[in-house]
């Protein structure tokens, strides 16, 4: 009989698999997989077939959320990541971007990515020229002159909810020779799918609407089956690789993406034309009102089902002060650095995600003092304009 030191080891472990199919998908935690034979893990590992022999190459839970998430954005390959900055990094390279590579990116990307672009990637060689990604003049004029390997833009921009024309930004990237990745975070497949409009990646922080209940840090990248050996090549050497527990959460968040996302789209919308009419409110930013400059555009890229949970907004007292009496004043919108969660929360760029630029640069950007961020919650509709209400009082408040 076997010591207990090895009866320890390996009691009870490896039960045949049950030949029931759960309806759930379990939690694969196991590292590694045992192949009937050395011959059978030659093939997984040559790729001749289809099986898991490690979990940085792949993991049956990670796998339900990857194909989950390709066939949402109707896609044919999709790799999770550990963060979705790490899925911008894993495009960004898979789109053959190294040293000496030029990078065309959106100005108002999210300032993380913006970091990443012009401190890592520049100092590994890459050159990032940001442009004014709504002026296709200015972005086909940048691309036929610098011929860069990507074209980087955010389909809805942060904060200002400036939107990608996807199909011409394709026309032209694929044009100048680049691919087009599009950061989808802010649309959700609910939205938008901007593969089938020519992107050639799309990325998202499943952090936000896709985990939808503030308790996953994820990425996700989808693309074609031509990118799928390129992605899977970085993803594997990058080992920022998604967990199964996160990959599990992910996956149980998605199944209520389309209800969440009807009713974020819903309030944000209402709520977006009731702060129009305050008199506390210079101005407001939001792709579903007339008054966006982009109306026309985010009825076609984005209006068969909404325009999205975000909604930016400036005070008419347009300074710091007014914008943080205004957040210290809020009762249920939650004071946080995230957005897409299920509860409303509110954001002051100028503090936490454009902090790191010069504030000429901010201001050029139209990101001011007095700029709020709200991600609309899907909590009642009344009860979030109440509470908008009572802190915008505050602000008259002696
Ligand atoms: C548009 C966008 N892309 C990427 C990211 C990075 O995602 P994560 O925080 O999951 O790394 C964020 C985070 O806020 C984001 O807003």
């Amino acid at each position: 009989m076997p010591s207990i030191f090895t009866q320890a080891v390996h009691a009870g472990e490896r039960q045949p698999a049950p030949s029931e199919t759960p309806v759930a998908t379990p939690i694969y935690h196991s590292v590694s997989y045992m192949q009937p034979s050395a011959a059978a893990m030659d093939a997984v590992f040559a790729g001749e077939q289809d099986g898991y022999v490690y979990r940085r190459h792949d993991n049956p839970t990670v796998r339900a959320f990857e194909q989950a998430m390709a066939t949402l954005e109707g896609g044919e390959a999709a790799f999770a990541t550990a963060s979705g900055m790490a899925a911008v990094h894993a495009a960004l390279l898979a789109a053959g971007v190294r040293a000496g590579s030029t990078v065309v990116a959106a100005q108002d990307c999210y300032g993380v990515t913006y970091s990443l672009l012009n401190t890592l990637l520049a100092e590994q060689g890459v050159t990032t020229r940001f442009v004014d990604a709504t002026d296709l003049g200015l972005v086909q004029a940048t691309l036929a002159e610098r011929r860069p390997a990507a074209l980087l833009v955010e389909i809805i921009s942060n904060p200002l909810l400036k939107l990608a024309n996807i199909a011409a930004l394709a026309e032209l990237a694929h044009a100048a020779g680049a691919a087009l990745i599009v950061d989808s975070t802010f649309a959700t497949p609910y939205l938008c799918q901007p593969l089938a409009l020519g992107a050639d990646y799309v990325v998202h922080s499943v952090s936000k609407y896709i985990g939808g209940h503030g308790d996953v840090l994820a990425g996700v990248v989808v693309t074609s089956r031509e990118n799928r050996l390129r992605l899977f090549t970085v993803e594997r050497l990058l080992g920022a690789v998604l967990a199964p527990e996160v990959a599990w959460l992910a996956l149980r968040g998605l199944k209520t993406l389309p209800l969440r996302m009807e009713r974020h789209c819903a309030n944000a919308l209402a709520v977006a034309a009731w702060l129009e009419t305050h008199p506390a409110v210079a101005r407001v930013h939001y792709p579903g009102l007339t008054s966006h400059l982009q109306h026309g555009l985010a009825r076609t890229l984005l209006g068969q089902r909404g325009y999205g949970g975000m909604v930016a907004f400036e005070l008419r007292q347009g300074t710091q002060d007014a914008a943080f009496r205004f957040m210290d004043a809020l009762k249920l919108i939650l004071p946080v650095t995230t957005l897409g969660d299920v509860s409303s929360l509110v954001l002051h760029p100028v503090m936490t995600s454009h902090r790191a630029l010069p504030p000429a640069e901010r201001l050029r950007l139209g990101i001011t003092d007095g700029l709020l961020r709200l991600s609309i919650g899907i909590e009642d509709l009344a009860d979030i304009t109440a509470d908008l209400d009572q802190a915008l009082a505050a602000l008259t408040e002696p």
